[in-house]
This record gives C-alpha cells, structure tokens and sequence, in this order.
C-alpha cells in the first residue's frame, strides 16, 4: 500500500510539484511561534471568502435576476426551499463578518507594521481585495431588490454624475438605463457572482503567495529570518502544518459559534445586517426616510456627506471618500519608521493607531444616523483625524523614539 502510495506520489510529482508545493506552503512553511490571537484573521477572512462562495452557489439555485421576480424569489427561498433561510442568512450575515474579520486583519496589519519593507506587496494585494469587497458587497445588495437595495444603489451610483464633464454619461453607462431598473440588476447579478468573485479569488492566492515568498511578521516585527539553525531553519519558525493548522481549526471553531450564534438568533442584528426597509419591496416611485448603506461602508459615507459640497456639485465628497481608500495603499511608504511593532514604537505612535480607530467607529455611526448639525460636526472632525493619522504617522516615523526591539521574537 505505502509503496503504491509512493509510486502514485512519484508519478504525480514526476509531472506536477505537488509535495514541492505542499512543502513550500505547509509542512516546511516556517511560521514564527509566537502569533497571537490578531493572526487568526487572516485564516478566518479565507473561511468567510470560501463559505460566501458555497451559500452564494446555492443561493443562486432558486434566485431569480429579474426586476419583476427578485424580491419574491428571495422570499420563496426564505419560506419554501429546504433550509433555503440558513443559506440566505449565512450569506447575508457572512457579508457582514467577512468585513469584521477582514477589518481586525487589516487593524493586526497597522498593529504590528506587517506592511513595512519587505511586506508592502501583501499590504497592496490587501487593499486591492478590500476594494473588490467593497464593489462584490454593494453589488450583492442591490439582489434583494428592497427599498434599500434599490435607493442605496440610487444615491451611490448618482455619485459618479458628480463627476466634471463625463459624469452623466458614465452613471448611464454603469446603470445602463436612465434610472436604476432590471437592466441595473443583471448587469450587478452578473458582476456579483462571477467577475468580482474571481478577481477576489486570483487577488487572495497573490497575497498568499507575496506572504509565502517573504514569510509572516509577528507581534514582536522580529525578522526570523535572520536566526537559523545549520539546515537552514528559523529559529523562531515552526512548520505551518500540523501547528497553525490545528490553532487556526480551533479558531474556525470559536468563531463558528458566535457567527452560527448570530445566524440563528439575531440574523437581522436590529438591521444593522439586514435593514428594515429592505423587507419592503423596491419602488422606484417611492424613496425611503432616511437612507443609509450597510455598517461597514458608513465611516466612508459620513466623509462623503461631512464634505461641504462645491458648486452645488457633491464632488470634494467623492474625493474625500476615494482618497480614504487610496491612502490606505501608501501606507508602507508613508510609515518611515524602521520598528514594526507597536510593541516597542513610540507613545504618539500609540495615541495615533488609537485616534485612528475612535475616529472610524464614530465616522461609523454618524454614517448611519440621519444627519444633524453635531453629526455633520463629528463627522468633519473625525474625517481630519482620520487624514491625521497618516500624516501624523510621517512625520512622527522619521526620527521615531522606540524602545530596543529583542534580537529573537519573545514567547
Ligand atoms: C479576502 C480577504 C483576505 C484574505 C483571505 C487574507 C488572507 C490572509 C492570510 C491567510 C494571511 C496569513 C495569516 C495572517 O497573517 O493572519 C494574511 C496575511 C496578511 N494580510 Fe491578508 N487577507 C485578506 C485581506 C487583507 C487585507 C484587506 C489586507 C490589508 C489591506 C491584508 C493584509 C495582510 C498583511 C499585511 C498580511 C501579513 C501579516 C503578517 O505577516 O503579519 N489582508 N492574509
């Protein structure tokens, strides 16, 4: 048996790098010892990446792309498919723990200097995926075909007519129809399950494969590559497989049981998940109350609204918004700093990464609340904290005040 195993190995490798790849990223992939509770995020955006690709299969089955039966058809999966009401909620509360997971795995990133030298290209990968995420979770939303689908998809694709001269004409290219209409939804349907799914896909093996090539960080931003032993391996590395493999199982576990928790018992989340007027089907005649993007996007919305418009043109706000994402991707070359971990950085450094995450969560919650004049004033304010971070970080990274980092990572 173990030699007919052998033989197939052999004739397999002979034609295929299946144990060389199974090494390279597995057995012999050498993982510092000392990751901590922040390095189960990565693993977990992968776990929420593959069971949004498996219940949007299914979904899919009995879902109808069609103005005039979408909404009705995610009903008959919520009441008459078998189990069609768990696939539905996974997937609507899986959209909204893939950006938890992913968020806490970016905040890790910022945390430890993951994307200092010579980590930048997993760190530009990331903000690609982000971006996709971004463009597959608003895409997704309009497929419900509720009042929230159909006028959160209104108010964001009215943004590109704020932009000079070609705006009109580009909204009505992306819309392909003069208002947003079934031509909207198909083109979105067909975006939402394969294009983006695949560019999210091919962008995640490229983060892994920049991960792989120059090995993770760790909470000390200790290169354990400088420490080997005769044959070559880190002192500080462990094999990925069986050790991470067995901590990153227990971790999928316990994260299952809060996120299965939250399926079954509070899927809606008092619609911050799923928001009440997207149980009302979409009618273009009638525009709801008060309309407000899903959480995750809301710090992004508040810049938007918080920027005084211009010619009575929203533009600056667009920007404003745009440059939010667009900064993120520089960050290995605005951060001058030769320590990576927040572990051994300065006190400003600290009060910086902190003032960065007040300013998200209360952009956050503006961006949910219907506007007032303190919330326009908050939000102006924190939209400069949120710039300041970046800022501040540059000038603060140069001639940084740092404590002595150890010479092996500490455990
Ligand atoms: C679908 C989304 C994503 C998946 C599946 C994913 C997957 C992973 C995995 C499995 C790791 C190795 C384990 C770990 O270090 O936690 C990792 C590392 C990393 N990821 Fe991601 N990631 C995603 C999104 C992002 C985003 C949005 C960013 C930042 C903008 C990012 C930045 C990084 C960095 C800098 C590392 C290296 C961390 C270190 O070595 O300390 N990732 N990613």
């Amino acid at each position: 048996m173990a030699d007919q195993k052998n033989g197939l190995m052999t004739w397999i490798d002979d034609r295929f790098p299946l144990s060389e790849t199974y090494k390279y990223h597995m057995s012999e992939y050498w993982a510092p010892k000392n990751f901590n509770f922040w390095y189960y995020f990565g693993v977990l955006s992968f776990v929420m990446l593959i069971l949004q690709l498996v219940t949007g299969i299914f979904l899919t089955m009995n879902y109808k792309p069609d103005g005039a039966s979408a909404f009705t058809s995610v009903e008959y999966i919520m009441r008459d498919v078998d189990y069609g009401w768990l696939i539905r909620y996974m997937h609507s509360t899986g959209a909204s723990f893939f950006f938890i997971v992913v968020y806490l795995h970016m905040f890790r990133g910022l945390m430890y200097g993951s994307y200092q030298k010579p980590r930048e290209l997993i760190w530009v990968f990331g903000c690609l995926i982000y971006v996709a995420l971004m463009a597959e979770a608003f895409m997704g939303y309009l497929l419900p075909w509720g009042q929230m689908s159909y006028w959160g998809a209104q108010v964001i694709l009215s943004l590109f007519n704020t932009i000079p001269w070609i705006g009109p004409a580009l909204t009505e290219w992306v819309r392909g129809d003069f208002i947003v209409s079934d031509i909207t939804l198909n083109r979105f349907f067909a975006f939402h399950v394969i294009a983006v799914p695949l560019i999210l896909v091919a962008l995640v093996f490229l983060h892994i494969v920049a991960l792989h090539h120059v090995g993770s960080n760790n909470p000390d931003g200790v290169e354990i590559k400088k420490n080997k032993n005769a044959e070559g391996i880190p002192l500080d590395g462990i094999p990925f497989h069986p050790y991470y493999t067995v901590k990153d199982t227990f971790g999928t576990g316990v994260f299952f049981i809060v996120f299965f928790a939250v399926v079954f018992f509070a899927p809606e989340m008092g619609g911050y998940f799923l928001e009440h007027a997207n149980f009302i089907p979409a009618d273009p005649l009638k525009t709801p109350e008060h309309i407000a993007p899903v959480w995750y996007f809301t710090p992004f919305y508040a810049m938007l609204r918080a920027t005084p418009s211009m010619f009575g043109s929203a533009f600056p706000g667009v920007m404003v918004m745009g440059a939010a994402i667009v900064v993120l991707f520089f960050l290995p070359w605005i951060d001058r700093g030769k320590v990576r971990s927040i572990r051994y950085r300065s006190n400003a450094f600290k009060y910086n990464l902190f003032a960065l995450v007040v300013a998200f969560i209360v952009l956050g919650y503006y961006g949910m609340q219907a506007p007032t004049d303190l919330g326009t004033f908050l939000s102006r304010l924190f939209t400069f904290v949120y710039f300041g971070y970046f800022v501040v970080l540059w000038v603060i990274s140069k001639d940084e005040k740092t404590k002595p980092v150890p010479e092996r990572v500490t455990h």
